[in-house]
């Protein structure tokens, strides 16, 4: 019954959009009430919005600046941000993306993201040369004074830390950890403070719905709390299958994060619907290999079916937002459409996914339909 209902709306959606389009655009055909978006539909609840490549605000990509524009009130940077684009080498930062984001942020008055301060990964090579603790801070305090503080104002939230943990709950070794201990940590959340204390703070990190992990990032924001850090949220980045987690383990994280007095947020969300190399069963060494038909099975197009199954998964996590809608702040899908997802390319690169909403002609798909018909039947 379902499957017919997300069928039948799933056809007559794009004739609707068409008509938001031409709506946005100014042009003959506008009703009085148009559908309501996404970010319409969840505005008393919680921000919703989408990570941006370089082309969705650039001018490059008229269609897809229009879809994020129409669709999503707040938005995250994708990668220009990150330590190895935006400040390449010791003396020098590159402001002239980063500015870009934040004006069309500011232009259509959305709720900006920034992505990310102190990560391991995508580290400019400079960084990894600093052998000594007070190096690294001196490196810290540039880097997060002077790009927390070029968007003072402006931007509202920082991902101040980004996957300091392992999965077993334990601190990564990183560069930061082997020179200033843990001690970075709060040092990072001091100094954005520092440069924008109205900005919220958050740590983000992934599998925080894996009960391990999920401990020892407990226990590492109680001993910065207890250290008197600012840290305002924890970002759980979503990056879902369509067997797990479970709905129970994401409620788990929800409500033990919310218990820390923070705010939670969904912040890299994408369902994939591909089978991941390590779920795969046997030693036929042709089943993982790239491209190939038992890895790639959707090259051609998304069976009814599966997409039937994600809208399905994606109506089960946003009921579960709902429920904790006090606590939950913001849910930001992992890119605009399914042809955007990082997905395509991880973890075997070329593949063909459709971890969102919106398709690669950036049509709803029937996900994005079962997460607005969530609204229409619980207004
Ligand atoms: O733009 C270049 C292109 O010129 C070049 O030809 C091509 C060859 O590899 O690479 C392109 O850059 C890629 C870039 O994405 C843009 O597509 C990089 O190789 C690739 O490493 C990079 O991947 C990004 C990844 O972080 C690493 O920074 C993904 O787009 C991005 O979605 C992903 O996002 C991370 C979050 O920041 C943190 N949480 C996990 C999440 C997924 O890994």
């Amino acid at each position: 019954m379902k499957t017919i209902q997300y069928l039948l709306i799933a056809a007559m959606l794009p004739l609707a959009f068409g008509c938001q389009q031409e709506q946005a655009d100014g042009e003959a055909g506008a009703t009085d009430t148009p559908a309501a978006t996404l970010a319409d539909a969840y505005a008393d609840h919680f921000y919703v919005g989408a990570a941006l490549a370089v082309e969705h605000f650039t001018g490059e990509n008229e269609r897809g600046a229009a879809l994020v524009r129409e669709q999503f009130n707040t938005i995250t940077p994708e990668n220009i941000m990150k330590w190895m684009h935006i400040h390449p080498a010791a003396d020098s930062f590159a402001f002239e993306l980063p500015d870009q984001f934040v004006a069309f942020g500011e232009a259509n008055d959305m709720h900006l993201v920034g992505h990310t301060l102190v990560w391991h990964s995508q580290l400019a090579p400079w960084v990894q040369e600093v052998t000594d603790s007070a190096g690294m801070d001196a490196v810290l305090q540039d880097h997060i004074g002077t790009i927390v503080g070029r968007y003072r104002g402006r931007i509202n939230g920082w991902d101040v830390v980004n996957e300091a943990l392992n999965e077993d709950g334990s601190l990564r070794e990183t560069i930061f950890l082997n020179t200033m201990g843990e001690g970075y940590l709060k040092r990072a959340f001091d100094l954005a403070a520092a440069a924008d204390p109205e900005a919220e703070l958050y740590y983000n990190d992934y599998n925080l719905c894996q009960p391990a992990k999920r401990a020892g990032c407990i226990e590492m924001i109680k001993r910065l709390q207890a250290a008197g850090a600012k840290i305002d949220g924890v970002g759980i980045q979503a990056h879902f299958s369509m067997n797990g987690p479970s709905l129970e383990e994401v409620e788990k994280s929800i409500t033990e994060f919310a218990a820390l007095g923070l705010k939670v947020m969904l912040t890299e969300l994408d369902i994939t619907v591909l089978p991941a190399p390590w779920d795969v069963q046997g030693a036929d060494v042709n089943r993982t290999a790239e491209g190939s038909d038992f890895m790639n099975p959707y090259a051609a197009g998304l069976p009814d079916s599966v997409a039937v199954a994600q809208a399905e998964r994606y109506e089960g996590l946003f009921r579960l937002l709902l429920d904790h809608e006090d606590v939950i702040s913001r849910v930001t899908f992992w890119g605009v459409d399914d042809g955007h997802s990082w997905k395509n390319n991880w973890p075997i690169p070329g593949r063909t996914d459709y971890t969102l909403i919106f398709d690669r002609n950036q049509a709803p798909k029937m996900a994005y339909d079962s997460i607005m018909m969530l609204k229409r039947v619980d207004p």
